[in-house]
């Protein structure tokens, strides 16, 4: 039996990490327009972890007998002037989450809520990951992409990105 509060804060995150599935996309897709096929992998990929993450927020409440409400997931309204600017725009995302699941971690600690701290201990490495990640692509980004010869290289390297699921896996 999972408290109102923790409830409430995994439910919320159901859709934050639909939202980031969201935005990814949207990330994706104005690569994919402005030719940089590699950029745009990168994000579709990454857009198929958040949906995961999401699928995993459902699958603990649903193993610990909550209904899941399902909210409208925000547009993404984000404006994109450089290449940059995804990037930037991702790690700071990343560090939004961060903070969201130490949140609902506090609460869950507050309550000896032991059994939802085990589960965001996966979450809760996955984001030091995550905001690895993002940072790295700003500051490659920073290193090579002005010039147009190493922002190709660094587009093909992008590309290699294939989709793993997620490590952690609930029945
Ligand atoms: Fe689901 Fe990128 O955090």
């Amino acid at each position: 039996m999972l408290s109102k509060k923790v409830t409430e804060l995994l439910n919320k995150q159901v859709n934050a990490e639909f939202y980031s599935a969201y935005l990814y996309l949207d990330f994706s897709n104005y690569y994919k327009d402005e030719g940089l096929d590699g950029y745009s992998n990168w994000y579709y990929i990454q857009a198929q972890e958040e949906r995961d993450h999401a699928m995993l927020f459902i699958k603990y409440l649903q193993q610990n007998g909550e209904s899941i409400t399902l909210e409208a997931i925000d547009k993404p309204d984000k404006e994109y002037k450089a290449f940059i600017d995804p990037l930037n725009m991702g790690a700071e995302h990343e560090r939004l989450v961060t903070s969201m699941i130490n949140e609902i971690y506090a609460a869950a600690y507050e309550e000896h809520d032991f059994r939802t701290m085990q589960f965001l201990d996966w979450f809760v490495k996955e984001q030091a990951e995550e905001e690895d990640n993002a940072d790295d692509n700003v500051k490659k980004f920073e290193l090579f992409g002005s010039d147009s010869r190493s922002l190709y290289e660094l587009d093909t390297e992008m590309k290699n990105r294939v989709y793993t699921a997620p490590s952690l896996v609930l029945d």
